[in-house]
Protein backbone atom coordinates (compact mmCIF):
# COMPACT_ATOMS: atom_id res chain seq x y z
CA UNK A 1 0.00 0.00 0.00
CA UNK A 2 1.40 3.55 -1.06
CA UNK A 3 0.71 7.19 -0.21
CA UNK A 4 -2.52 8.74 1.65
CA UNK A 5 -4.43 4.82 1.48
CA UNK A 6 -1.43 3.25 3.16
CA UNK A 7 -1.61 6.14 5.69
CA UNK A 8 -5.15 5.53 6.51
CA UNK A 9 -4.33 1.69 7.45
CA UNK A 10 -0.47 1.54 8.56
CA UNK A 11 -0.16 2.21 12.50
CA UNK A 12 3.30 3.61 11.94
CA UNK A 13 2.61 5.66 8.92
CA UNK A 14 4.21 8.91 8.95
CA UNK A 15 2.46 11.79 8.71
CA UNK A 16 3.67 14.96 6.97
CA UNK A 17 2.14 18.77 8.56
CA UNK A 18 3.27 21.67 8.47
CA UNK A 19 3.50 22.71 11.71
CA UNK A 20 3.28 20.88 15.23
CA UNK A 21 -0.47 20.00 16.33
CA UNK A 22 -2.08 21.74 19.20
CA UNK A 23 -4.02 19.66 21.82
CA UNK A 24 -6.28 21.80 24.19
CA UNK A 25 -7.84 19.31 26.81
CA UNK A 26 -10.80 20.25 29.10
CA UNK A 27 -10.34 17.94 31.98
CA UNK A 28 -11.67 17.50 35.95
CA UNK A 29 -10.15 14.18 37.11
CA UNK A 30 -7.55 14.02 34.42
CA UNK A 31 -8.78 11.16 32.10
CA UNK A 32 -9.10 13.95 28.94
CA UNK A 33 -6.25 14.84 30.04
CA UNK A 34 -4.27 11.15 29.68
CA UNK A 35 -5.72 10.87 26.32
CA UNK A 36 -4.50 14.64 25.58
CA UNK A 37 -0.99 12.69 26.78
CA UNK A 38 -1.89 9.69 24.89
CA UNK A 39 -2.11 11.46 21.63
CA UNK A 40 1.16 13.13 21.89
CA UNK A 41 2.69 9.74 22.34
CA UNK A 42 0.85 8.23 19.28
CA UNK A 43 1.96 11.29 17.29
CA UNK A 44 5.58 10.74 18.00
CA UNK A 45 5.01 7.46 16.80
CA UNK A 46 4.27 9.04 13.05
CA UNK A 47 6.72 11.73 13.86
CA UNK A 48 4.04 14.23 14.20
CA UNK A 49 4.90 17.02 17.01
CA UNK A 50 2.14 17.51 19.58
CA UNK A 51 1.85 20.26 21.61
CA UNK A 52 -0.66 19.86 24.56
CA UNK A 53 -2.14 22.33 26.90
CA UNK A 54 -4.74 22.67 29.01
CA UNK A 55 -7.77 24.69 28.12
CA UNK A 56 -6.95 27.09 30.93
CA UNK A 57 -4.39 28.45 28.40
CA UNK A 58 -6.14 29.03 25.70
CA UNK A 59 -6.32 32.10 23.52
CA UNK A 60 -8.17 32.58 20.42
CA UNK A 61 -4.98 33.86 18.91
CA UNK A 62 -4.17 30.16 18.74
CA UNK A 63 -6.83 29.97 16.15
CA UNK A 64 -5.23 31.64 13.61
CA UNK A 65 -1.58 29.83 14.05
CA UNK A 66 -2.42 28.04 10.69
CA UNK A 67 -2.08 24.81 11.89
CA UNK A 68 -4.97 21.82 12.91
CA UNK A 69 -5.97 22.56 16.23
CA UNK A 70 -7.76 19.34 18.57
CA UNK A 71 -10.07 19.51 21.40
CA UNK A 72 -10.27 16.79 24.09
CA UNK A 73 -12.72 17.64 25.95
CA UNK A 74 -14.93 16.16 29.36
CA UNK A 75 -18.85 17.02 30.40
CA UNK A 76 -19.81 18.11 33.45
CA UNK A 77 -23.11 19.33 35.59
CA UNK A 78 -25.50 19.19 32.55
CA UNK A 79 -23.43 18.97 29.31
CA UNK A 80 -20.94 21.89 30.61
CA UNK A 81 -17.42 22.04 31.02
CA UNK A 82 -14.51 21.08 33.29
CA UNK A 83 -13.62 23.87 35.82
CA UNK A 84 -10.32 24.55 33.42
CA UNK A 85 -12.60 25.08 30.60
CA UNK A 86 -14.57 27.57 31.90
CA UNK A 87 -13.38 30.53 29.95
CA UNK A 88 -13.01 29.12 26.92
CA UNK A 89 -17.04 27.86 27.34
CA UNK A 90 -17.58 31.17 28.12
CA UNK A 91 -15.28 32.94 25.38
CA UNK A 92 -17.64 30.48 22.82
CA UNK A 93 -20.57 31.53 23.76
CA UNK A 94 -19.93 34.90 24.01
CA UNK A 95 -20.68 35.76 20.17
CA UNK A 96 -21.39 34.69 16.61
CA UNK A 97 -19.42 36.74 14.76
CA UNK A 98 -17.35 34.78 12.60
CA UNK A 99 -13.03 34.50 13.00
CA UNK A 100 -10.57 33.89 10.36
CA UNK A 101 -10.99 30.56 8.72
CA UNK A 102 -9.22 28.17 11.12
CA UNK A 103 -9.16 24.11 10.63
CA UNK A 104 -10.40 22.01 14.24
CA UNK A 105 -11.37 18.75 15.78
CA UNK A 106 -12.82 17.24 18.62
CA UNK A 107 -13.07 14.67 20.73
CA UNK A 108 -15.83 14.67 23.68
CA UNK A 109 -15.51 12.80 26.68
CA UNK A 110 -18.64 11.68 28.66
CA UNK A 111 -20.97 9.24 30.27
CA UNK A 112 -24.02 7.98 28.95
CA UNK A 113 -25.10 7.53 32.28
CA UNK A 114 -26.20 11.20 32.17
CA UNK A 115 -28.00 10.81 29.17
CA UNK A 116 -29.78 13.81 29.01
CA UNK A 117 -26.44 15.55 28.64
CA UNK A 118 -24.01 12.95 27.41
CA UNK A 119 -21.24 14.63 25.92
CA UNK A 120 -22.66 17.94 25.74
CA UNK A 121 -19.49 20.03 26.21
CA UNK A 122 -17.85 18.09 23.02
CA UNK A 123 -20.73 18.64 21.42
CA UNK A 124 -21.11 22.29 21.93
CA UNK A 125 -17.29 22.66 21.98
CA UNK A 126 -17.95 21.09 18.30
CA UNK A 127 -21.10 23.14 17.33
CA UNK A 128 -20.04 26.86 18.35
CA UNK A 129 -16.25 26.36 16.43
CA UNK A 130 -18.56 25.83 13.51
CA UNK A 131 -20.76 28.28 14.10
CA UNK A 132 -17.84 30.76 14.27
CA UNK A 133 -16.74 29.80 10.72
CA UNK A 134 -14.01 26.82 11.58
CA UNK A 135 -14.06 23.79 9.78
CA UNK A 136 -13.83 20.86 11.58
CA UNK A 137 -11.18 18.57 9.25
CA UNK A 138 -12.33 15.39 10.91
CA UNK A 139 -15.19 14.19 12.71
CA UNK A 140 -16.72 14.56 16.07
CA UNK A 141 -15.42 11.43 18.34
CA UNK A 142 -17.72 10.57 21.34
CA UNK A 143 -16.41 8.56 24.41
CA UNK A 144 -18.15 6.91 26.56
CA UNK A 145 -16.67 6.14 29.79
CA UNK A 146 -19.69 4.21 30.74
CA UNK A 147 -19.06 1.44 27.75
CA UNK A 148 -15.57 1.87 26.44
CA UNK A 149 -13.48 4.84 26.42
CA UNK A 150 -10.46 2.94 25.16
CA UNK A 151 -12.49 1.54 22.18
CA UNK A 152 -13.62 4.93 21.54
CA UNK A 153 -10.86 6.74 21.55
CA UNK A 154 -9.01 4.52 19.39
CA UNK A 155 -11.36 3.71 16.82
CA UNK A 156 -11.70 7.69 16.69
CA UNK A 157 -7.64 7.90 16.38
CA UNK A 158 -7.25 5.90 13.80
CA UNK A 159 -8.46 7.92 10.93
CA UNK A 160 -6.76 11.44 12.95
CA UNK A 161 -3.58 10.71 11.30
CA UNK A 162 -4.45 11.11 7.30
CA UNK A 163 -6.70 13.67 7.97
CA UNK A 164 -4.18 15.80 9.66
CA UNK A 165 -2.25 15.08 6.73
CA UNK A 166 -4.73 16.17 4.49
CA UNK A 167 -4.26 19.89 3.24
CA UNK A 168 -6.13 22.90 4.47
CA UNK A 169 -9.36 23.63 2.25
CA UNK A 170 -9.42 27.21 0.33
CA UNK A 171 -11.85 29.66 2.00
CA UNK A 172 -14.97 31.01 -0.45
CA UNK A 173 -14.49 34.71 -0.87
CA UNK A 174 -18.08 35.46 0.41
CA UNK A 175 -16.81 34.01 3.86
CA UNK A 176 -14.08 35.58 3.98
CA UNK A 177 -15.62 39.02 3.57
CA UNK A 178 -18.17 38.44 6.06
CA UNK A 179 -14.85 38.02 8.29
CA UNK A 180 -13.38 41.09 7.69
CA UNK A 181 -15.65 42.26 10.56
CA UNK A 182 -14.11 39.93 12.43
CA UNK A 183 -13.32 39.97 16.66
CA UNK A 184 -10.95 37.95 17.95
C1 LIG B 1 -20.41 15.24 38.73
C2 LIG B 1 -20.25 14.70 37.35
C3 LIG B 1 -21.04 15.21 36.32
C4 LIG B 1 -20.91 14.69 35.02
N1 LIG B 1 -21.72 15.19 34.02
C5 LIG B 1 -21.65 14.65 32.78
C6 LIG B 1 -22.50 15.11 31.74
O1 LIG B 1 -23.33 16.00 31.89
N2 LIG B 1 -22.39 14.52 30.51
C7 LIG B 1 -21.51 13.52 30.26
O2 LIG B 1 -21.48 13.01 29.14
N3 LIG B 1 -20.67 13.08 31.23
C8 LIG B 1 -20.71 13.61 32.47
N4 LIG B 1 -19.87 13.15 33.46
C9 LIG B 1 -18.90 12.09 33.14
C10 LIG B 1 -17.50 12.63 32.91
O3 LIG B 1 -17.45 13.52 31.81
C11 LIG B 1 -16.56 11.45 32.65
O4 LIG B 1 -16.44 10.70 33.86
C12 LIG B 1 -15.20 11.82 32.14
O5 LIG B 1 -14.49 10.64 31.89
C13 LIG B 1 -14.43 12.70 33.11
O6 LIG B 1 -13.25 13.13 32.47
P1 LIG B 1 -12.05 13.83 33.25
O7 LIG B 1 -11.44 12.76 34.16
O8 LIG B 1 -11.09 14.24 32.18
O9 LIG B 1 -12.57 14.97 34.03
C14 LIG B 1 -19.98 13.65 34.75
C15 LIG B 1 -19.18 13.17 35.80
C16 LIG B 1 -19.32 13.66 37.09
C17 LIG B 1 -18.44 13.10 38.18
Amino acid sequence: MRGWFASCFSGSAKVDTESSIKVFYGSESGTTKNLALRLRQLGAQRSVSIVVAGLETFEPTALASNGKIIFLTASYGTGGPTTNAADFHKWLAATDTLLPPFEFCVFGVGSSIYADSFNGMGKYVHARLTKRGGRAFYPLGLGDSLVDLDHDFLLWETGLWAALQAPREAHSPKADCERERHLW
